[in-house]
C-alpha cells in the first residue's frame, strides 16, 4: 500500500467501514461461488437496506388496498400512509408543501412530464431549451421530442477539458429566446457537481422569466437538495437510485408552474368530474398529474428509505463517501495504466469514478473485475453526448454507496492488477 494510502486509512479510518453495511441483506451474498460481493455499481441503482424490504413486506401482508377510492380501513389506512410519504418526501427536500410533489414512475417520467405538459403549453417553435453535454439521455432525448413535436431549439452548453461544465459558455448560450434550462446536479459518469446554487441564481438575474429544472437523479443520493435554498423550478429524481424501490420518482415543482401545467396522462384519480354532456374538469396539482393507480407499495418504501437516511443524516453520508473517495482516488492514481476521467478535484466531484484500463475494452475490464466479485458498470452510461466530448466510445464506472467500504475499494484495486495482468 502506498504511504499515502496508508495515511488516509488511518486519517479516515472513522469513516472508511461504515457501520450502515449491515442493513442491506444483499451486501452479505457471495458470487463466483464463494467471492464476497464489492457491489460499486449503486449510480445504476442502489442496494435497499431491511427497513425498506420490511415497510413493502408489511403492506403487501397486512395493509393492502388501492388508495383514494375505498370507505374501508385498509384503503384509509394505506391512502393515509400514501400521502404521509408525500409529505415526507416534502419535508427531504425542504419543499414549501406537499401539493409541490408529484409522484412519478422514476426521474425519467417526470422529465417527459415537464417537457409535454409545461413545454407543449409554454413553448412555441423558436424558444430555446438549454441543456448541457454532460446530461443523461433522460434529460436530452424528452426535449429532443419537443422539438420534433413544436420547434423549439436545443442548446448545448460545452465541458471544460476536465469534464466540468464550462460556465462562461453556458452563460454566453442564456439569451432573450431561452425558456427553459434543464441541467444535472451531478453527472452520473464523471461524479461531477454542477454548482446548481450559482447556476440559478445567475439565471435569475439573467431574466426571471426562465425556468429551471434540476435532474437530481445522482445529486439527491450524493448531496441532498433543499429547494428553498437552490431555487430550481422544477427537481425530479428517482427512488431507487436513493435506496427505495424500483418504479417510483418524484417530481417537484413550484406551485404556480404546476398550476398552470395541463395534465400529462389521462385516467383515474385525476379528474374533478368526467360528464359527456357537462363537460371534463381536472384536479388541482399535484394529483392532476397522477392518472391511475399509483405504484402504492413502492412509495411506502420510499418513505421508509427516507426516514432511513435521515436517521443517519445526509452529513455523516457525505463525509462517508467523500472519504471513500479520497482513499479510492489515491488509489485509482497510484496504478500505472488505469486513466481517469474529467476531474479529480474532490470539491467538485462525488462517489463516482470513470476509468479506462490501457490496452483494455471496458466490457473485459468489467467481466474480469466481475469474476473477482466486483460489480462495475461499463459502457456509454447513458450520455453518449459526453462519451463523444471526452473522445472515447465507453468507461468502467465505479460508484458508491453508503454502505460502499474500504473492503470494496481494495477489492476494486486488486481487481484492476489483475486486469492488467491479462492486458
Ligand atoms: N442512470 C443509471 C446509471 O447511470 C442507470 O447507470
Amino acid at each position: 500500500m502506498a504511504e499515502k494510502t496508508a495515511q488516509l486509512v488511518t486519517e479516515y479510518a472513522e469513516y472508511l467501514n461504515t457501520p450502515w453495511r449491515k442493513d442491506f441483506p444483499v451486501l452479505q451474498t457471495l458470487v463466483h461461488e464463494n467471492k464476497p460481493l464489492a457491489f460499486l455499481d449503486s449510480a445504476a441503482s442502489a442496494q435497499k437496506p431491511v427497513c425498506v424490504i420490511e415497510a413493502m413486506d408489511e403492506v403487501l401482508r397486512s395493509g393492502y388496498s388501492n388508495i383514494h377510492r375505498g370507505l374501508y380501513e385498509l384503503s384509509q389506512n394505506l391512502s393515509q400512509a400514501y400521502e404521509d410519504v408525500r409529505r415526507k418526501i416534502s419535508s427531504f427536500i425542504n419543499a414549501l408543501s406537499d401539493k409541490n410533489i408529484v409522484i412519478t414512475r422514476n426521474a425519467t417520467e417526470g422529465i417527459n412530464l415537464v417537457a409535454q405538459s409545461w413545454g407543449q403549453v409554454h413553448l412555441k417553435a423558436g424558444d430555446e431549451i438549454l441543456i448541457t453535454e454532460m446530461e443523461h439521455h433522460a434529460n436530452i432525448i424528452p426535449w429532443v421530442l419537443l422539438a420534433g413535436q413544436i420547434g423549439v431549439v436545443l442548446k448545448v452548453a460545452p465541458l471544460l477539458e476536465d469534464g466540468t461544465l464550462d460556465i462562461e459558455a453556458f452563460h454566453d448560450l442564456i439569451g432573450e429566446k431561452t425558456k427553459l434550462v434543464s441541467i444535472v446536479q451531478v453527472s452520473n459518469v464523471l461524479g461531477v457537481v454542477n454548482p446548481v446554487t450559482e447556476i440559478i441564481a445567475k439565471i435569475r438575474t439573467f431574466n426571471s422569466d426562465i425556468k429551471v429544472l434540476v435532474d437530481g437523479s445522482q445529486g439527491i443520493v450524493h448531496q441532498g437538495m433543499d429547494v428553498q435554498i437552490i431555487d430550481p423550478d422544477f427537481y425530479v429524481f428517482t427512488g431507487h437510485k436513493i435506496y427505495g424501490p424500483t418504479g417510483v420518482g418524484v417530481l417537484y415543482g413550484k406551485a404556480d408552474v404546476l398550476e398552470e401545467m395541463a395534465p400529462y396522462q389521462g385516467g383515474g384519480d385525476m379528474i374533478g368530474q368526467v360528464s359527456f354532456t357537462k363537460g371534463i374538469t381536472y384536479r388541482e396539482p399535484p394529483y392532476r398529474f397522477e392518472a391511475g393507480t399509483p405504484p402504492i407499495v413502492e412509495v411506502i418504501g420510499l418513505g421508509a428509505a427516507l426516514d432511513y437516511i435521515d436517521s443517519i443524516g445526509m452529513d455523516n453520508i457525505i463525509a462517508h463517501e467523500h472519504a471513500l473517495s479520497v482513499y479510492a482516488l489515491d488509489a485509482l492514481q497510484d496504478i500505472d495504466g488505469v486513466n481517469l476521467y474529467g476531474t479529480q478535484d474532490l470539491t467538485k466531484k462525488d462517489g463516482i469514478f470513470s476509468f479506462s484500463v490501457d490496452g483494455a475494452h471496458s466490457s473485459d475490464v468489467a467481466t474480469i473485475l466481475d469474476q473477482c466479485g466486483v460489480a462495475v458498470r461499463n459502457g456509454h452510461h447513458c450520455a453518449m453526448p459526453l462519451m463523444e466530448a471526452l473522445g472515447i466510445d465507453s468507461t468502467v464506472r465505479a460508484s458508491f454507496g453508503l454502505y460502499t467500504n474500504k473492503d470494496d475499494i481494495d477489492a476494486l484495486i486488486a481487481g484492476l492488477h489483475k486486469v492488467k495482468g491479462f492486458f
